[in-house]
């Protein structure tokens, strides 16, 4: 059954298989690198226009932020009385994102995770685990009223994706609101990061649980996908919500 509704959506690419594969060691070091071109100096443009797609006239929700970076509209929402849970294996990224906001924050470690640390604001309001995002579980971090993923499924590896849908679906609250990023091209030309997620697959990763609501596209192509040897590139965002919540 195909639960995505809303708008028409544009045609996107037949099902192809993308062989590239990051490991939390290239992600770091691309940090490192500073190949960080997915980085975005301002609120996304989507998180702008649809923000109350996702907060649904709530306060102080919780809002997870997958695979986060620095990602600058995770301040923008805790600005608004939310509380913010992130994850990203770069603890690069994550000091980055306190320094260049401004925030003053704790590190610890975590009992729950060997190795991994989580960096807290001392308001409390931003907690970010620096960690592999298959290390967490709603026990350690709860459960959330939002999502915001962009640059988040797109950047898992294919064969892990089915594992990646399935916890982000044990981190949803009944009335959670989870808005998703994916992008469209042609993945013959590009082997990503960020990966292609076809109409196909979106639906079998998540479509059995979920009500999918496709909002809006947008023409995100510049010279970065011109040099990815691309001729077009879209961003597609959807409205995520469980059936059970309707
Ligand atoms: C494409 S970037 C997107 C960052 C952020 N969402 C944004 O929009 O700017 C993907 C991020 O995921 C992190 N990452 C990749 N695999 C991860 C994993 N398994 N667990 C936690 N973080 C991961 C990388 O370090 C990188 O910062």
């Amino acid at each position: 059954m195909d639960t995505t509704t809303g708008p028409t959506q544009p045609k996107t690419s037949p099902e192809v298989t993308q062989d590239r594969v990051l490991n939390e060691n290239d992600w770091r070091d691309n940090w490192e690198k500073r190949k960080i071109g997915f980085h975005e100096k301002n609120i996304h443009v989507f998180l702008s226009e649809f923000v109350e797609d996702m907060v649904n006239k709530r306060a102080q929700i919780h809002i997870f932020f997958p695979l986060c970076g620095k990602a600058v509209d995770m301040k923008w929402l805790a600005d608004m009385g939310h509380s913010i849970v992130g994850v990203d294996v770069s603890e690069m990224g994550l000091k980055e994102f306190f320094e260049e906001q401004n925030i003053p924050y704790v590190e610890e470690t975590l009992p729950e995770i060997p190795g991994a640390k989580v960096f807290k604001s001392t308001s409390g309001n931003i907690s970010l685990y620096c960690c592999n995002m298959f290390d967490l579980s709603s026990s350690i971090i709860g459960k959330f009223g939002g999502i915001w993923d962009r640059g988040a499924m797109v950047a898992i590896n294919s064969w892990d994706r089915e594992r990646y849908a399935k916890l982000i679906l044990t981190l949803m609250e009944n009335d959670c609101r989870y808005l998703l990023v994916t992008c469209v091209y042609d993945p013959k030309l590009h082997p990503g990061p960020p990966f292609y997620i076809s109409d196909t697959a979106r639906e079998s990763l998540l479509g059995q649980s979920c009500n999918v609501k496709f909002l809006k596209t947008i023409d995100s192509f510049t010279d970065e996908q011109r040099d990815w040897g691309l001729d077009y590139y879209n961003d597609n965002l959807y409205l995520v919500t469980l059936k059970s919540s309707s």
